[in-house]
């Protein structure tokens, strides 16, 4: 758990413990309170026309008229944004949001948002914050995910209470974000508390986070009956050659994949796999993925699990990273194990997706974990 320099840092500090006891308590105060989290609340502005627009359209979905959107609107509508941020009086500028939001859902209003919030006043001026996740606008408030951060903000994990402030015309529409970031760095002052009370080092780390074992299938169904997953951008090209013709380097598709407990798409739905994944090698079947897991059964009903990395096609298991989640995978970190289960057609290819992940033991302990009821769920008996 613990980063390389930190361990270091945490063997400097208790090597000379013995005779400075004091002064690290001296300095653990300052270290922590230099990151103690400062909660953010800020107003969003989202002008999608008219004089003052911020956001553009830059993909035009491709995939079918969206049920729950307004006219017009079509799976894998994509726009990049840099939208004013406010304070909490909605007063005055304290930055910029930058990133992109696409509807990546075929039934309910939902984006898949990733962006980068440029603070420019306030407690963290200069710095950056990263969010990411699922925003279910049918929803009163949403729950996005802090996966990182610069300047003082660095590796800030948390999360985001998402809710739409209001809508002052057609065009603009102004988002309330409550950001509560949270360090990973508590080490100087667990050191020092354990210092305090004579403990063991051991448990450092580990006996903070729970782990989080899931198993799930993802169905990747790119035309006919049932499909789920549309390119919206045509790589211009040049043509991928480890990849049969029509592939080119730039491809995006976006996704709403049906995750279930088993390999067989008649297996019990669990959830939906949306985002994106880009043909981004010239020369192997390389994709980069972007998605956000949305769980819809189980102990983890409601919550999210968000997914990044490199899906080398030509390896048998390749490995993506855990980035963040939200409800209680809130602060989710690890890793997937992805490999192509099966191929059940040209059009239909089946994921296994084997989760290696953890959250801070203080989050909630999912209802019913170790039931029977859940198959996807990978107990230590099943390993
Ligand atoms: C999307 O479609 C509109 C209307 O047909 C068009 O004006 C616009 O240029 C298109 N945008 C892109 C990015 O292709
Ligand atoms: C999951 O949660 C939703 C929303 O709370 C609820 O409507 C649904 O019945 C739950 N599904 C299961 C299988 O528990």
């Amino acid at each position: 758990m613990l980063q390389p320099a930190e361990q270091v840092t945490a063997m400097a500090i208790i090597s000379i413990a013995g005779h400075l006891l004091a002064l690290i308590l001296a300095v653990a105060v300052p270290a922590s309170a230099g990151g103690l989290p400062v909660r953010l609340r800020l107003y969003m502005h989202d002008i999608t026309g008219g004089p003052g627009q911020t956001a553009v359209q830059v993909v035009n979905g491709t995939g079918p008229l969206h049920p729950a959107m307004p006219p017009g609107s079509h799976f894998g509508d994509t726009m990049v944004v840099d939208d004013l941020l406010t304070d909490v009086d909605d007063s005055k500028p304290v930055g910029r949001a930058q990133g992109s939001y696409t509807l990546a859902c075929l039934r309910a209003p939902v984006f898949v948002v990733s962006i980068t919030l440029v603070l420019t006043d306030g407690p963290y001026k200069g710095s950056t914050i990263l969010i990411a996740g699922r925003d279910d606008i049918s929803e009163e408030v949403r729950e996005l995910a802090v996966v990182g951060g610069t300047g003082k903000l660095r590796r800030a994990t948390g999360h985001v209470l998402w809710t739409t402030a209001r809508r002052e015309s057609p065009v603009h529409m102004v988002l309330e974000l409550d950001v509560v970031p949270e360090h990973r760095r508590q080490l100087v002052a667990a050191v020092a508390l354990i210092l305090a009370v004579a403990a063991a080092v051991a448990p450092l780390g580990e006996a903070r986070r729970q782990a989080v074992r899931l198993r799930v299938y993802m169905h990747d169904i790119v035309g006919g009956a049932g499909q789920t997953s549309v390119v919206v951008v045509k790589g211009p090209g040049p043509a991928n050659p480890s990849m049969s013709p029509g592939n080119n380097f730039g491809d995006t598709v976006i996704i709403d994949d049906v995750v279930t407990e088993g390999p067989s798409l008649a297996s019990r739905e669990v959830g939906r796999a949306q985002g994106t994944y880009m043909l981004a090698s010239m020369a192997r079947p390389v994709f980069i993925v972007d998605i956000t897991v949305v769980l819809t059964d189980g102990p983890y009903n409601g919550s999210t699990i968000l997914i990044a990395g490199r899906d080398d096609t030509s390896e048998e298991v390749r490995e993506l990273a855990v980035v963040g989640g939200s409800g209680m995978l809130r602060r989710a970190s690890g890793h997937v194990l992805w490999r192509t289960a099966k191929v059940e057609s040209k059009l239909h290819a089946v994921l296994e997706l084997d989760v290696h992940a953890s959250v801070p033991a203080a989050a909630v302990a999912p209802s019913g974990s170790g039931s029977h009821g859940h198959p996807f769920l990978v107990t230590s008996a099943s390993e």
